[in-house]
């Protein structure tokens, strides 16, 4: 077990101070020259959560992350950050923070990087923390070795994979002890494997005790890892829960598989079974939300108007399809 890691499951953390909820917003409300943002916005990330805070471009996640961290000014509303309030500041030296990559530079190498971003960060580190003695200077190779870099430590920083600046700036937020981490779409930009990666480390410091809230405007990328998400709309919460209770509140698509599909879709339409604009074909399959459940009475009318039908059913719908129901954007489209 490294130091840190000690340190963490150790009682040295503040964790008695706050119990439910790692980051709880209540109202929040920011507005840029009138126009808002973030519209009172009540989050509640519990604690030991992997939470996804989902939502299209501009739909309010970097500023809402910027207020709970202090960085931008709220309108309206409270923020409780480790069970205090923000304001206090003292438990942001227990937030570890991705929001824009470090300025690191391209012609050192990522010990060396890490060694300067320490020696800048370290005497606010000190003035953060509650228990200022105890505060030692960070280990950078143990930060680099929990984000996988050790190998690479030497190896200048320009020459460095996305996958791994993404590795070195999470490293750098990870270099002293941290109960809550918050991740600004992390994995923006990434090649699919740099993706992987970066969704391997953020379960395995989740694993360590770690809270941890990650945005992202492209849902399959943390669906998986996910415990908890919200979901943005322009600056609006459409949803927040548990993975689990998203899936529960979907409710069921209709899928029809014929030769027919243009003609079976007018018929659907016309008789109002179908909702237009959730209606989907490829090829021979067509998916759509109902507007009644009763499968007997469309089996029936469809066959009456002449469409032969192969198979017929209700099925779930997609994590991805829900997310473009409440959103009304498709998440791959930045
Ligand atoms: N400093 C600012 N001044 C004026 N408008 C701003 C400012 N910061 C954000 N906005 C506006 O607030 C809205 C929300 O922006 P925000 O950056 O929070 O969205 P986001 O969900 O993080 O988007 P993205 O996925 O592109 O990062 C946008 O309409 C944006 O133009
Ligand atoms: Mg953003």
């Amino acid at each position: 077990m490294t130091e840190l890691e000690q340190t963490l499951s150790s009682g040295t953390s503040n964790a008695g101070a706050y119990q439910d909820y790692a980051i709880e917003t209540k109202s929040l409300t920011k507005a840029f020259s009138g126009r808002e943002a973030v519209s009172d916005l009540s989050l509640r990330v519990p604690v030991g959560s992997i939470f996804g805070f989902l939502g299209p471009n501009g739909s309010g996640k970097t500023t809402t992350i910027r207020m709970m961290l202090g960085l931008v000014s709220s309108n309206k509303g409270d923020i409780t950050i480790l069970g205090q309030p923000v304001e206090q500041l003292n438990q942001l030296a227990r937030v570890g923070v991705v929001v824009e990559g470090p300025g690191f530079y391209p012609y050192l190498s990522g010990f060396d990087n890490l060694q300067r971003f320490a020696e800048v960060s370290y005497p606010a580190q000190k003035r953060l923390n509650p228990e200022t003695s105890k505060l030692r200077r960070p280990d950078i190779l143990q930060s680099l070795e929990r984000v996988g870099l050790v190998g690479a430590k030497d190896k200048k920083y320009r020459a460095y994979s996305l996958g791994m600046k993404q590795r070195l700036s999470i490293a750098a937020a990870l270099m002293w002890p941290r109960d809550l981490l918050v991740l600004d779409e992390p994995t923006n930009g990434l090649d699919p494997q740099g993706i992987v990666e970066v969704r391997e480390l953020i379960t395995s410091l989740n694993q360590e005790g770690m809270t941890i809230f990650v945005s992202s405007h492209i849902l399959s990328e943390v669906e998986m890892i996910c415990s908890h998400i919200a979901i943005m709309r322009d600056g609006v919460l459409q949803f927040q829960g548990s993975v689990e209770d998203f899936k529960g509140s979907l409710s069921k698509e209709f899928s029809l598989v014929t030769s027919q599909v243009d003609l079976a879709k007018e018929i659907l339409v016309r008789f109002e079974f179908i909702d237009l604009h959730s209606c989907k074909i490829e090829g021979n399959h067509l998916t759509a939300q109902l507007s009644s459940e009763n499968i007997e009475e469309i089996v029936k009318t469809l066959v009456e108007q002449g469409v032969g039908i192969r198979s017929v059913g209700l099925v779930e719908p997609s994590l991805e399809d829900a997310f473009v129901a409440l959103t009304g954007r498709s998440s791959n489209v930045s």
